[in-house]
């Protein structure tokens, strides 16, 4: 405690100097002295599939130990990991038993302090993953609330009577399918989950409740990490009424995001987590928060919001058409695309906002947004591109800097993710057919982000001496870390050039944005702009060439090109460029 003592006078004495600075008029609205998480670049890291040292087939803690140099040479200044707690990962970790103890698939509570420690070392902050709407049914909190009603964890989770004719209290159907509510005989009531029935959700209502997720907080505050990621968020306050909603399937349940996400009141909860948990640190915080529409950027990640930014979801679900069930998409544009970046670009004056193609629930990039693409390489570039010189915090998902792309499996039965399953059957229910329906799956599951990490050209990618828990992806001879080290005009390489260019053009991390040719359904043109300077971006989203002449050519400078070289007039297929352009 004394520690944040000292760190909330440093930051005091920061503001102070940050207020005197502003008062001088020396930065302007956007130039503001920037926190250190504005600053740097996030790596995402899916410890399952990161990198094993012992053999079990599983990636563990010393394996992201081993990689901190590699990071670093990414110029990472943060590795959010997902969560590493004691799980019976039915749901890869997101299902808690105690968020105290080590995952042993993972290693110890020692291989987290060296973790940090010698993270530390490189100037990197690791971020837990806060998985606070729910619990595994296996905790000891849910097994003791469930035991009886007369217990004094009695109302630590949501529980509620039947219908008169013992159906559950209403029609909601969870995340990963089904009714959001499971019968418990001990108790005979019913207990709700936004997700799976072995993720009870948690009562937030109760203050003892929200106390001892606040003291799991600092528990890991106290051990030195840099960050949370707060799971699932924006479920966490439930409405008071617990009606039916409209049935938008076969099976006459109806989605509970639309019922529950983001409910009135909802605000009050995390002003009292910023409250205990961050004031006082210099930790970020940053919350999965679907359901939050833009308007409300500010109440969330404004001045007197409670996190410091929030990850927004309607790029990544721009092709599903009813919520986000796979087995309805449409094709979109790149002006489609282009406007859903605009927007929130153009609300950055007053929140900060994380920027983000992948994680472990997506796809990869290159195939959600670029499916026609076939020319991998530079597709990846070009989105690397767009992700290291927009306004916001980067993140990178592990494998992404590399140019990883989905995984084709054969047969549903080789899937890992419940959720994949889960699709597959609604998406038979709703009428495709075993190999539409299959296809969904290949497009979106979430194994697709979850094979294990390529590192080079051994068996199982380097991946693991023993047996992969998921099979390794079949293009690892051509994609993987070693290969890509040693060539200049890798993704993995133009990663690292990006992540330079931002350190050396302020800009591009403080500038304003301002888009160019909005309409064009080939190129995705932008202005980072500060004070001191003007960084043109400039990416060919097509497979086929353009022709581009900047505005004002004789005052404008090519930093760098996707390709390497200079084509003069003519951008190449997905070729990327940056420029300076002089006032
Ligand atoms: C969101 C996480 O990112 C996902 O992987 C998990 O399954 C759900 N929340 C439930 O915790």
């Amino acid at each position: 405690m004394k520690l944040r003592k000292c760190i909330a006078i440093l930051l005091c004495i920061t503001v102070i100097i940050g207020f005197c600075a502003c008062s001088k008029g020396q930065t302007g609205k956007n130039e503001q002295q920037l926190k250190w998480w504005q600053n740097t670049i996030v790596y995402e890291a899916y410890p399952s599939s990161f990198k094993d040292t012992d053999g079990n087939g599983y990636g563990d803690i010393p394996g992201i130990t081993s990689e901190l140099d590699y990071l670093a040479s990414l110029g990472v200044g943060a590795i959010w990991i997902t969560p590493i707690f004691a799980s019976p990962m039915k749901d890869n970790g997101y299902d808690v038993a105690d968020y105290y103890s080590i995952n042993p698939l993972y290693g110890t509570m020692e291989d987290v302090e060296t973790l940090i420690e010698e993270a530390d070392k490189r100037n990197i902050k690791i971020v837990m993953d806060l998985v606070f709407n729910h619990t595994s049914d296996e905790s000891e909190w849910f097994k003791e609330s469930s035991s009886d009603r007369n217990n004094d964890k009695n109302d630590w989770y949501i529980w509620a009577d039947a219908r008169e004719d013992g159906s559950a209290p209403n029609n909601w159907r969870g995340i990963f399918g089904g009714s959001a509510w499971t019968w418990c005989e001990a108790r005979q009531q019913y207990y709700l989950h936004t997700f799976a029935d072995f993720q009870p959700d948690l009562n937030w209502e109760n203050p003892d409740v929200r106390n001892s997720l606040f003291d799991i907080a600092n528990f890991w505050i106290d051990k030195g990490v840099g960050g949370f990621r707060v799971d699932a968020v924006t479920y966490i306050k439930k409405p008071d009424l617990m009606l039916d909603g409209v049935a938008d399937g076969t099976d006459g349940l109806s989605g509970i995001h639309n019922m529950t996400a983001n409910t009135e009141g909802i605000l009050d909860f995390l002003h009292e987590f910023k409250e205990k948990v961050q004031d006082g640190t210099d930790i970020f915080v940053v919350g999965e928060a679907n359901g939050v529409p833009n308007e409300q950027l500010e109440d969330w990640c404004g001045e007197n919001g409670v996190f410091d930014m929030i990850f927004s979801f309607d790029l990544v679900n721009i092709q599903f058409v009813n919520g986000e069930y796979w087995y309805k998409t449409r094709d979109f544009k790149l002006s489609e695309f282009k406007k859903i970046i605009h927007v929130f670009q153009q609300g950055t004056d007053d929140v900060w906002v994380p920027l983000f193609f992948e994680n472990h629930d997506q796809p990869r990039s290159i195939n959600h947004f670029l499916p026609d693409c076939t020319d991998k390489i530079n597709g990846a570039k070009a989105l690397a591109t767009l992700l290291m010189t927009l306004r916001g915090t980067p993140f990178i998902y592990q494998g992404e800097e590399i140019g990883m792309t989905n995984v084709n499996r054969d047969t549903i039965e080789e899937y890992n993710d419940i959720s994949s399953h889960n699709q597959y059957k609604m998406a038979l229910e709703n009428g495709l057919d075993r190999e539409e329906a299959l296809q969904c799956v290949r497009d979106y599951s979430r194994d697709n982000a979850r094979s294990p990490m390529q590192w080079d050209m051994t068996a199982n990618s380097g991946f693991t001496r023993g047996r992969a828990w998921l099979a390794v992806a079949d293009n690892y001879l051509a994609v993987n870390v070693g290969s890509e080290d040693n060539d200049p005009n890798s993704v993995l390489n133009w990663y690292r050039q990006l992540s330079e260019l931002r350190k050396e053009h302020p800009a591009l991390i403080d500038g304003s944005f301002n888009e160019l040719r909005e309409d064009s359904e080939e190129l995705f043109m932008y202005i980072r702009e500060n004070k001191k300077e003007k960084i043109l971006v400039v990416i060919n989203f097509t497979g086929k060439q353009v022709d581009f002449i900047p505005d004002n050519p004789g005052s404008t400078e090519l930093l760098i090109s996707s390709y390497g070289d200079d084509s003069g007039d003519i951008l190449r297929p997905y070729e990327a460029r940056c420029y300076r352009q002089q006032y």
